[in-house]
Order: structure tokens, then sequence, then C-alpha cells
């Protein structure tokens, strides 16, 4: 079932993302080698806390941390630990936010200090993609369009596109109906109506699109250890259109012309 919400209900999705995307704001301040993830996710609750709102992630089927924290070959879902990060790192970070009962959900690869070009590129190539696959997210279209407009780019680039984890509806659950898959066939899925929310989250590999997920039962990653970048945005269809409700302004206020 495709919960459709009011433009009232869009309207607190958009406060719940608009924290989101500060907080990942923070982050950006944060991200330096030698601070570990640990103290990455401490800082980010305590803020998501002081704007009176609660970590989306926290508890979510167990999960035990405020962010999701990916480092490298680690895909999604890296559980913050003692790791510090190193100049050369990418690390994604996945941020959730329960305000006002409706989740906000947003996710940004960040570079720590220089990286590969080959890095970069793939990093630059995974966040157009998200917001080709968004100019699909309008009323009439299907969510097959969204995913092959994702894969497309970013198999042409040589790059691979992750099957097992996919974006989903969100709402007052984080995880919603529909399933919304990085790769697909034009026309085809579930039909795209106005007042669905949705997070659009391209996972995008280097090497192959085979993963592993750890005995933590959390960190997914590369099969053959290449890195791997991941963007999300939580979107909206309002009027027709794409209304995207996070928001990357504050990372890339900080991050100035470091932005990729
Ligand atoms: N953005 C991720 C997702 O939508 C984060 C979920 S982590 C979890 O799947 F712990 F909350 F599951
Ligand atoms: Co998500």
């Amino acid at each position: 079932m495709i919960y459709l919400k009011t433009d009232e209900e869009i309207e607190l999705m958009r406060e719940s993302n608009l924290l989101v995307g500060m907080t990942l704001g923070e982050m950006a301040k944060w991200i330096v080698p030698g601070i570990t993830t640990l103290k990455l996710d401490k800082i980010a609750e305590e803020f998501i806390r002081d704007n009176g709102a609660i970590p989306g992630f926290l508890g979510y089927a167990g999960y035990p941390n405020t962010l999701c924290i990916s480092v490298n070959e680690v895909i999604v879902h890296g559980i913050p630990n003692s790791y510090a990060l190193r100049e050369g790192d990418v690390v994604s970070i996945d941020c959730g936010v329960v305000k006002n009962g409706f989740n906000g959900d947003s996710a940004y690869t960040f570079c720590v200090g220089e990286v590969a070009p080959e890095v970069e590129q793939l990093l630059k190539t995974t966040k157009e993609s998200l917001y080709l696959g968004i100019e699909h997210a309008v009323e009439g279209k299907r969510i097959g369009d969204i995913g092959h407009a994702v894969q497309t780019y970013c198999e042409a680039r040589g790059y691979s596109v992750v099957r097992e984890l996919c974006g989903h509806g969100v709402g007052k659950k984080l995880h919603e109906e529909p399933n919304v898959p990085n790769y697909g066939r034009p026309g085809t899925g579930p039909l795209l109506k106005n007042g669905m929310c949705i997070a659009i989250e391209p996972m995008i590999n280097l090497g192959s699109r085979n993963i592993v997920i750890e005995r933590d039962g959390w960190t997914t990653r590369t099969r053959d250890r290449k890195p791997s970048a991941h963007f999300e945005h939580t979107v909206a269809i309002k009027g027709g259109k794409a209304d995207i409700l996070s928001s990357f302004e504050y990372i890339e206020q900080v991050l100035g012309e470091k932005s990729i």
C-alpha cells in the first residue's frame, strides 16, 4: 500500500528533511583526517536532539546508531566505530530523523582531503545520476523510469549498479512502498502519483556490482573491495513535478569550491 501525503504532510516531511540536510552540513565541517566515525555519530545525534527531533535510524530494525557511515569499499549501512578517517578516503554519511511524526532521509558521499581522480569521478557520476533519476519522479511516469535513468547513465560510464539495495517510499515509516530500484526498464513498475514521497538513493560501484554483508548483519561492502558511492534525496511528487525535500545546500555551503 502506497501512502499518498497531503500538502500539509509534505510540508512536515520538508521540515524533517531540512534538518537532515542541516545535520549533513554539520558533518561536512567535521570530516577531517583523524576523526572517528563514532565521534561523527555522536555529534549528529546531539545536533538532531538539540533541534527537537529524534534520530530516525537508531533502533530501526535494531540498528545501533544515528548515522550510517560507509567508508571506501563499504557501500551502505556502515556502523560508526573507532575507525579514524584518513586522507584519500571517501565516506558516505546517511542520516535520518523523525520530526512531527515524519521521516527525513538523505545521504552524501564526502571526500577526506584529496582523493584519487577515478574515485572523485565515481562520486560525481553517482550524484549526477541521482538528479537524472529525480527528473523522472513526476506524475504519470513509473518507478522503472527512475531506475532506468540512473542505470543507463552509470553503466555507460563503466560503473556498476548495486541491485540488492534500493530506494523506497518514505513517510511516517522510514521504509514504505514502493521499492525504488536503481535499475529498470522504462514504463514499468508502480505509477507515480501526486502525494507520493520516495527516497531515491543510487549506490554505484567502481568495480563489479557484487556485494557482501559483513557478519554484523549491516555493513554492506563491495565483494571486490573497490570503492562505492551513495547519494540520496527524499523527493515528493507534488503538482505533477519532483519536489526535492532534502537538501545538499548546507553541505555545499561548507565545502565551497571543494564541492564535487
Ligand atoms: N537510508 C538508508 C535506507 O533508507 C538507511 C537505513 S539504515 C537503518 O535504507 F538502519 F535505518 F535501516
Ligand atoms: Co533511504
